[in-house]
């Protein structure tokens, strides 16, 4: 088993390049499914998430031509199996995603049902509720959703709660369905937009999205597509972070301020000096940095995925911060790791209170979920001596090559097996 090695205390200064988004690449891989025509994906991240897609779409017979650059050629021509085993469902949930374009253009498709996850019990009932209300019929069969329509037909949709992959795929299924399907309550993630993109480049019509409403007309057919990923506003909040944390000066290039606003404002309200040039971002951390509270929310409001690693910060901050995660039931699991550093942290249901303290000290650590092993990393750059961060397996399903990017800013980490 891999784990990573930290030596703390180190500043960090440097400039980070950011990957395409995990959560934009993957239903845009998706989205293949919905034409016979080729179709080209650039800016992919390097991740195990991006080849596990990769690894569904080829088992249910896309044609898939990886390049080194982590640019894709896929075609959906000869496409010989409707169904997303639970082999690859159970390592990653988003594929579900194929559901909606192989039900849209083939008529059926057998996915597994996800179960439930480390985070929350992450139910996938919008999806199926969407896919009813455009006149599939649904089954569940020894663990799989087995979803059927000879012709979806559009419908008005309005969704229960606000869901990222549930938005994508009913999206995906309506760009093919006979007659307008109009989504309520979508999600609004740049990621969605993102995939509105691609899809409207197939020849799909597509308003509103990113958007609450997103009309969408089904058209008989869509063609194949040049699309480059959208950057992972995630990842970038990630180093941004971290840089807070442990001060210093981090340059990053290509990210559009609007999209990582949520997290910016957060930062230079406690302290950060923060400067935007184009999609250029530089950000300045020379002291000790104010509570930071936040409420996790749908976008616009503070992504779930950055909670992890603002608790982390919080640990160092002068004073007491809170935090109330309203998106997943179950996303306080760093808590326990966090202390086991130093940080003193309180949790009320869905609350915690994280009281800042003047040092961290190293210590063995395991990472929960992909997020929470992200604010383990940047709690071992901040605690003196080391940190061994282990179970990192999740970290690879959502970082490109972490530990040479940090390394690159001077961080004193590596990665062994043991
Ligand atoms: C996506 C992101 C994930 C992020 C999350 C919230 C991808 C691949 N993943 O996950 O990184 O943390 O959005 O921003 O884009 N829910 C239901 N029924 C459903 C669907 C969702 O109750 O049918 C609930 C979930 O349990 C959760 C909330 O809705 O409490 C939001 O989940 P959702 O937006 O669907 O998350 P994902 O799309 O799985």
């Amino acid at each position: 088993m891999e784990k990573l090695l930290i030596q703390g205390g180190v500043k960090l200064f440097g400039e980070v390049n950011v990957s395409g988004a995990k959560n934009a690449a993957l239903p845009i891989l998706c989205a293949s499914l919905l034409t016979s025509e080729t179709v080209r994906i650039d800016n992919l991240p390097h991740l195990h998430d991006v080849t596990t897609m990769l690894t569904l779409l080829g088992h249910i017979g896309v044609d898939v031509e990886l390049d080194e650059k982590m640019g894709v050629l896929l075609c959906a021509k000869n496409v010989s199996c409707l169904q997303a085993p639970y082999d690859l469902v159970r390592t990653m949930r988003a594929s579900v995603l194929v559901l909606g374009p192989l039900v849209a253009r083939f008529g059926k498709a057998k996915v597994s049902l996800p179960g439930g996850c480390a985070i929350g019990q992450r139910p996938v009932d919008q999806h199926i509720k969407g896919l009813e209300a455009m006149g599939a019929r649904v089954e569940i069969d020894q663990g799989y959703l087995c979803v059927s329509a000879e012709q979806l037909v559009g419908a008005e949709i309005v969704f229960d709660l606000v869901t990222v992959t549930g938005t994508e795929n009913l999206m995906l299924a309506a760009t093919l369905a006979d007659g307008v399907t109009t989504l309520r309550n979508a999600a609004m993630e740049p990621e969605v937009l993102d995939l509105a993109k691609c899809l409207t480049a197939m020849g799909a019509k597509i308003t509103g999205a990113g958007t609450e409403t997103i009309r969408i007309e089904g058209v008989q057919s869509l063609n194949g597509f040049d699309h480059a990923v959208m950057f992972d506003r995630i990842e970038a909040g990630t180093y941004m972070a971290a840089v807070a944390a442990t001060g210093g000066e981090l340059l990053i290039k290509g990210v559009d301020a609007n999209i990582i606003n949520s997290i910016t404002t957060k930062l230079a309200g406690a302290g950060a000096v923060i400067k935007h040039e184009g999609d250029d971002l530089l950000l300045t951390v020379s002291r000790r940095l104010s509570p930071i509270d936040i409420k996790t929310a749908p976008y616009p409001g503070f992504p779930t995925d950055m909670q992890a690693q603002f608790m982390a910060l919080d640990t160092m901050a002068d004073g007491t911060s809170t935090i109330s995660e309203t998106i997943f039931e179950n996303r306080f699991m760093h808590v326990q790791e966090l202390k086991r550093l130093g940080a003193k942290i309180q949790t009320q249901g869905n609350i915690a209170i994280i009281q800042g303290v003047s040092s961290l000290a190293g210590a063995e650590v395991m990472a929960t979920d992909l997020r929470a092993s992200a604010g383990l990393i940047i709690a071992g750059l901040i605690a003196s001596g080391e940190t061994a961060v282990g179970r990192i397996y999740h970290l690879d399903r959502g970082y490109e090559r972490i530990e040479e990017k940090f390394g690159r800013l001077g961080a004193k980490i590596k990665r062994v097996t043991n």
